[in-house]
């Protein structure tokens, strides 16, 4: 099958160009300013851009976490991607504790093989990595897996300590893997819950109270010296406040290999959201939390300075009432104790808009910095490019043609995400994902989804050799 895409605005992240694309099965093979070649298909994209689908590098679906699962599998949750023009996404497998690296990642490789829409990779999580593991790290480079998340965070669940991120940072170094680090101080923030609890403080609000930004910040710098100590880049995932992004600031001001992703919900929301009436605050419950508004203005210098390199979405949803679409129990786990709300929200579906709409509509950052976040650094920080992230010829035809123009209002009861609230209920954003092509067929098309769950590929990765 061939896609003849005409009249477009191609936007890489490099450059801009007017020009036709043409697709011969999964590969795009003609770039140039006017084809006239037959095609099956031809996509007239007039008026519109014509972007690499997005590259979601931070997901969680099926996540068993905080006592539940997260709501969204990989059918529902890679649905939910495509509608959005994400056409690749990286999730996060987890290691059980004492099982060899590459269990963690079968387990995922078997629930999501059936069920997959769009192209994905993995990271695994690693929750403890003594010495006979070490060699595991480097059966997962060769197998593709180049990525591991260490977390800081969460005691007892997957935390660990400062020895075990050290010998892993050192050994991705040995492997061409990268760590991708979960910085929060979880030692005070257990201190901080417990005596919150103590004094009767069960609202929503404490959480975010309780994980401040200085032990964000703790742990990004403290996590970025570890990595300089082991002479390894470092990827420090959802960073949420102006304190670290101060860390990751001055290290990569000293020509440190520190790299960054934030996430929307740091950018078009904030604090005040965990004081809406009731419960309504559980939406909102994340690790690292919702900061106050004026991190916001930080976090857009940030992506502009390339301070943060990534836009990604951390999607981990949970519903705010039992039983939506036969779900159990999930916020509402944590009424009468914040600790115990399952940490996520849903976003897959909305990071391109938002950020197209607040970012580029706004004067924020250019057409092609959008593409370079959502897309391009994602791809080539996890070792997906130029297979994907770019639309040239040679790399897969996932390519999103994009309506700048067209108007829609974010809520639940149009979006695709498998969860019974959205963050941004209400919200008008102008900017639409009118066709997405996933390896050169149309999955997309007006909002309606053409694709096939089960037809998402793995993406083996490439050994990391970073420069974005
Ligand atoms: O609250 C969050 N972020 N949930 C997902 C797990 C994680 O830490 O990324
Ligand atoms: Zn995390
Ligand atoms: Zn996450």
């Amino acid at each position: 099958m061939s896609v003849l895409i005409k009249n477009g605005k191609i936007v890489n992240a490099e450059s801009s160009v007017e020009a036709d694309i043409f697709i011969d099965g999964e590969t795009v093979t003609k770039i140039a300013p006017a084809i006239d070649t037959p095609a099956d298909t031809v996509i007239d994209a007039k008026g519109k851009l014509v972007i690499p689908g997005g590259i979601d590098v931070h997901t969680h679906m099926e996540l068993p976490f905080g006592g539940t699962m997260s709501s969204d599998d990989f059918a529902t949750g890679t649905v939910a991607a495509a509608h959005g023009g994400t056409t690749t996404i990286v999730d996060f497998a987890v290691q059980e504790y004492g099982e060899a690296l590459p269990v963690g990642v079968n387990r995922w490789r078997e629930k999501a093989e059936s069920k997959v829409a769009i192209d994905y990779s993995l990271h695994l999580i690693v929750r403890d990595f003594p010495q006979v593991r070490e060699a595991d790290m480097k059966e997962l480079v060769n197998e593709g897996v180049t990525s591991f998340k260490l977390f800081m965070a969460y005691p007892g669940v997957f935390m660990v300590d400062d020895a075990t991120i050290f010998r892993a940072l050192r050994r991705s170094g040995d492997d061409g893997a990268l760590i991708c680090m979960h910085a929060e101080n979880g030692g005070v923030i257990d201190e901080l819950v417990k005596k919150a609890l103590g004094d009767g403080l069960t609202a929503p609000v404490y959480h975010a109270l309780t994980r401040p930004p200085e032990m964000e910040a703790e742990a990004t710098g403290r996590a970025i010296a570890l990595s300089e100590m082991a002479g390894v880049p470092i990827y420090i995932v959802h960073l949420s406040s102006s304190h670290a992004l101060e860390k990751v600031r001055e290290a990569r001001s000293r020509g440190v290999p520190a790299y960054a992703e934030t996430c929307p919900q740091y950018l078009f929301l904030s604090e005040d959201n965990y004081r809406e009436p009731g419960f309504n605050g559980a939406k909102y419950v994340m690790s690292p939390p919702l900061r106050p508004k004026w991190h916001q203005d930080k976090l857009w210098k940030g992506l502009q300075d390339d301070d943060l390199q990534v836009v990604s979405t951390d999607h981990c949803p949970f519903c705010m009432k039992e039983g939506h679409k036969g779900l159990p129990i999930q916020k509402e786990l944590g009424l009468d104790d914040f600790s115990a709300i399952p940490n996520g929200a849903p976003g897959v579906e909305t990071r391109l808009m938002l950020l197209y709409d607040g970012g580029v509509r706004t004067g924020r950052i250019s057409e092609q910095r959008w593409v370079q976040l959502v897309s391009t650094a994602p791809a080539k920080l996890m070792g997906l490019f130029p297979k994907k992230g770019l639309i040239a010829e040679g790399s897969d035809a996932d390519i999103v043609i994009w309506d700048p123009n067209r108007e829609t209002e974010i809520s639940v009861k149009s979006m695709h995400m498998r969860c019974d609230y959205n963050p941004y209920e209400g919200r008008k954003v102008t900017g639409f994902p009118e066709k997405v092509l996933l390896r050169g067929k149309v999955v997309v098309d007006d909002g309606a989804f053409h694709g096939k769950e089960g037809s998402g590929e793995f993406v083996k990765r490439r050994a990391h050799s970073i420069k974005v």
